[in-house]
This record gives C-alpha cells, structure tokens and sequence, in this order.
C-alpha cells in the first residue's frame, strides 16, 4: 500500500483509538475465506452494452445519477488487488460483465475473455483467492430488449454465454457465483411488471417477486452449476449463488405471517441451493413484519446509514442460521456484509458486531466457510454514488484510492487469522 494512503497506524497496523479485538479472537477455520467484495458495473465504468447503462441514460428520471466512469477498476483492477493483498486479505470476490463478453448475441469478445483471465491470474499472482461472479444485476441490452429472463430461449443463451466463461474460470478459480440476489432480480421484475400496468413505478414495500422470473432463475443457475462443475476435471471447482437476506423478523403473533411472506421473496431460492458446493449469506438489515403479514418501518429513534436502513448488525447471525436451517448441510459464505456511512468508526463498529455474529454461529456448529466485506470500494450504489461502502474510499475526479482505518483494521483480523468474539 502506498504510504500516502494508509492512515495512522499502530505498529500492528490496528489505526489509533480502534480497538483491537484480535486479541481476544476466535481464530479461522481452515482456509477461511477472508476478503471483500465487488460488481462490474457498479465499479468498472462506461459499461455500455447494459440494460442498466441503457436505463441511466433514458432521461425518464427513474435514475438519479449515470455510473459513467464510476471507480474505472476495468483499467485500474491491478491497483485495487494490490491494495487487498497488501492490507492482509485472501479472498477478493468480483464479478465479469456478460454485458462486455458478448456484445451481440453469439459474438464472444476474445479480448474481454482474455481482459478477465488477466484479473483472475493477477489475483492468483498477489495471493489472492478470486470469487467470480458470472451475473451481478447487468445483462446485456440484446438479451433485455429480447424480454430478458422469462423471454423463450433465454435459459439457452445464458448456458450459453455460461459455457463461454470457461477461459476465465479455467481450473483454478475455486469459487463460483453464478448470479447474485436472484430474489432482487425477481422483485425488479415485479416493479418493472407493476410500473408498466400502472403507468408508474411503485415506491412503497417489496413486491412479491415475479414468478415467472423466480422460476426461470432457479432453472438458469441449476444449469449454470452444471456446466460450471464440467470445467474441471478434478471436480474442486465450487459453485453456488448468492441469496439477499432481508432478515425478515416477526412481531409477536407473526410467526406464521412472516414465514409466508419470506417464502416466495428468499427462502425459495435458498431451497433451490440445496445441492451446491456452498451458498451466499447477503445481509445488510432487518425487516420486521406484523400480524398482517405487512413490513413495519423501524423505529424513528434507530440509527439508519446512507442507504436509510436501520443500523442493524446482528441482522448477519439472523441471516446464517436462517438460511442454515432451510438449506441444511451446504457450506455458508458471507459474500456481502456491509453499511453506507460517511463516518468510517461507524463501519468499524457494524462490522465488529457482524463479525461477532460470525464468531457464535461457528461456536454453535455452523458451518461458515468465509466473510467476504461488500465492498472493497466505494462504488455505484445503483443509481447514486452517495451511500459510501467502501473499505476504500475513491476520489471521483482523480480516482486515487485511500484505504479507510476500516480498511486497515479487517485486513489486521485477516493477517492475526481470529474473528472478533463478543
Ligand atoms: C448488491 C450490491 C449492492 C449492495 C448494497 C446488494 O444488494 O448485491 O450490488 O450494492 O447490496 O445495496
């Protein structure tokens, strides 16, 4: 890391007035996956093949800002794992953008496929374990014109682009995501269905996911992992996909209305991972819901971050053993944990909290495999650079990257090996 960047330190790297809970850790299991997270679109810039660039773009007011250059990882990536691995983390989760990989339909790019390969090689290069996820949110616009996941012959032309994928995977990335949040995906289509019959988009609650949306996921990341666990011969390659947990908590008298209400928007994609190598636990907050089975805003006296959710850090430990209890025996990797705050002691302390829910899920049997920190950067929070993640901060007109005290004090866990303790 550039000494310019890295902010007051003690000599074992924990900045000035943090505490470290190192000290009292528990330490990693195993090859425990210690790392951050990211998303093409939302760090790499001028993806403009996209639906999502196409929407930026539209002038109907839906979206408040364009990504335009956002981070420019696409040129800048070497920087960016550099500062990973020199800050002491061993996994870097990001994803390729189908968007890129195939421009027109059938019309593979060789240079896109070669320009991801680089990023998985120089991930291996600097120590790095690299997460790759083959869909994060952006489809290219041919597919989206064409009716996007639900349209005939979609789930072929995803296999499709999936088996395109195989230069970049190669034999030696481990871990593979084949689409993060289905069940957003599914409620995006949901708004788009409702916004087009009402002539305007809704802004209140979450609507039910689409179920033909739904379906169609399940069916594409089934035959994703298929194709992807062909890639290597030696069958190491593990492939999952990563479920949005909004840590749906009943009122009293609401047990069975709240499990009504998460079935269709969560627990029904996570049923779906029952057969993979591991699944991805997202969660952010809490969502309570009352007797009626509607979602009760939190209380006006909770702290909320940019995003306007609750401070909520225990919403992890919730989500782990929820989504534990319903896929079974399946690994758990946390591939995205986080909070949007412009006070960096306030990304530490989420952080401690989640981590400790991290610590008592393994001390209670849980098998959780690796936390992966969302996100590495701050990045394009679909629609609005202002809800800052990152464990990285990035200057918008130089695009320097200055690592956070956050980012200094996660990647010291990593290097001492222990998760904090409560
Ligand atoms: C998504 C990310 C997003 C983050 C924070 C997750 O829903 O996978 O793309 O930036 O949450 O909103």
């Amino acid at each position: 890391m550039p000494a310019t960047n890295a902010p007051t330190t003690t000599p074992d790297g924990i900045p000035d007035g943090i505490p470290d809970c190192a000290a009292e850790g528990l330490p990693f299991p195993e090859g425990f996956l210690w790392g951050a997270s990211t998303a093409a679109h939302q760090i790499e810039g001028n993806n403009v093949n996209s639906d999502w660039w196409q929407l930026e773009h539209s002038g109907d007011g839906r979206i408040a800002e364009p990504s335009l250059d956002a981070a420019d990882s696409y040129h800048r990536w070497p920087e960016d794992m550099d500062l990973l691995a020199q800050l002491g983390f061993t996994d870097y989760r990001f994803s390729i953008e189908w968007a890129r990989i195939e421009p027109a339909p059938g019309h593979f790019s060789r240079a896109e496929l070669a320009h991801y390969r680089r990023m998985v090689d120089g991930a291996l290069e600097r120590g790095l374990r690299p997460m790759v996820t083959l869909h994060h949110f952006t489809l290219p616009r041919w597919f989206a014109d064409r009716g996007g996941w639900t349209a005939e012959g979609a789930i072929d032309l995803w296999e499709r682009y999936v088996r395109a994928t195989a230069p970049v995977i190669g034999t030696d990335v481990r871990h593979v995501c084949t689409i993060n949040e289905p069940n957003m995906i599914a409620v995006a289509d949901a708004i788009r269905k409702l916004g087009a019959a009402a002539g305007e988009t809704p802004t209140a609650g979450t609507p039910l996911p689409d179920k033909a949306t739904t379906d169609a996921l399940i069916q594409a990341h089934h035959r994703a992992t298929a194709v992807i666990r062909s890639f290597s011969a030696s069958g190491d390659i593990r492939v999952g996909w990563s479920i949005a947990n909004q840590v749906y908590q009943p009122l009293p008298g609401a047990e069975a209305a709240t499990a009504a209400y998460s079935h269709p928007r969560e627990d029904v994609f996570i049923e779906a991972a029952r057969d993979d190598d591991w699944i991805g636990v997202q969660s952010y907050t809490r969502t309570r819901i009352d007797p009626d089975g509607h979602p009760v805003p939190a209380p006006a006296e909770a702290e909320r971050t940019l995003t306007g959710w609750e401070f909520y850090p225990q919403a992890l430990g919730h989500a782990l053993r929820h989504t534990a209890r319903i896929v079974g025996a399946v690994p758990l990797i946390v591939t995205e944990n986080g909070i949007a705050t412009s006070d960096d002691t306030r990304r530490i302390a989420y952080t401690t909290g989640a981590l400790q829910e991290v610590t008592a899920a393994l001390e209670d049997g849980l098998d959780v495999h690796g936390y992966l920190h969302w996100s590495a950067l701050d990045n394009y929070e679909w629609g609005s650079y202002k809800p800052t993640f990152g464990l990285i901060e990035i200057n918008p007109d130089t695009f320097e990257r200055t690592p956070r005290p956050s980012a200094v004090w996660l990647g010291g866990l990593a290097r001492a090996g222990v998760l904090p303790r409560a």
